[in-house]
């Protein structure tokens, strides 16, 4: 299977900027700033993705005439996984702003020690029967919300082409989605090796959630 995966921050542009300010214990005080980043982030990874969607051709009457153009064939469907995915999301927004929206909660329940398992408790999106949906977890660290969360969506209906996009994946996290979603297109900031034993991504950035919206 020929695997589609961009690592964004890997190429020289104003996205390594905003990865280490967003990576960055001092600047992550700020909250507010920690939010916009990861709206920026969001931006960029919207502008990005739509490089692959589909256009078509359009005529547009100007106040002098007529010019040709292109517009998207079909609005996709954008669905966040709550609830560090809001900032990402209002990024994509502001990009993709006539998209469809879908939010799907995912959350970690431990059990003993280290051990957790994702509940998935609120689910609210369009029917995704033919849709492109865009997926967006700003930290892939295991996989394991992406794929449940995908699972779930899809007894909404069968998309016609799935994105998965996020900040900061690891490696282990990454393999693990191409190997339950082989079908689905990649975007992340950037790809860490590692793991802890609580399963948070190093260096990687902390906990997203909480850095945007405060301690639970
Ligand atoms: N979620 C986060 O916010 N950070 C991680 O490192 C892993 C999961």
């Amino acid at each position: 299977m020929d695997y589609k995966i961009e690592i964004l921050g890997r190429k020289d542009s104003y996205i390594s900027q905003i990865m280490c300010e967003i990576r960055d214990r001092e600047i992550q005080k700020d909250r507010r700033r920690f939010r916009s980043n990861l709206e920026k982030l969001g931006n960029i990874l919207a502008y990005e993705i739509s490089k692959s969607l589909k256009y078509e051709e359009v005529t547009v009457t100007t106040p002098l005439g007529m010019s040709p153009g292109k517009v998207l064939k079909n609005q996709p469907v954008i669905v966040s996984i709550l609830r560090a995915g809001i900032p990402l999301h209002n990024g994509f927004l502001n990009m993709l702003d006539l998209a469809d929206n879908g939010f799907i909660s995912a959350y970690r329940h431990h059990t003993k020690g280290n051990e957790f398992v994702i509940k998935l408790e609120y689910l609210a999106s369009p029917d995704l029967t033919d849709r492109d949906v865009i997926l967006l977890d700003p930290m892939i660290a295991t996989g394991k919300s992406i794929i449940l969360c995908y699972n779930a969506l899809r007894e909404l209906g069968i998309p016609r082409s799935i994105i998965i996009a996020g900040v900061i994946a690891s490696d282990e996290g990454l393999e693990n989605v191409q190997r339950h979603i082989p079908e689905a297109e990649i975007y992340v900031g950037e790809v860490d090796m590692e793991l802890t034993a609580k399963a948070y991504i190093v260096p990687g950035l902390g906990d997203a959630g909480d850095l945007a919206f405060g301690p639970k």
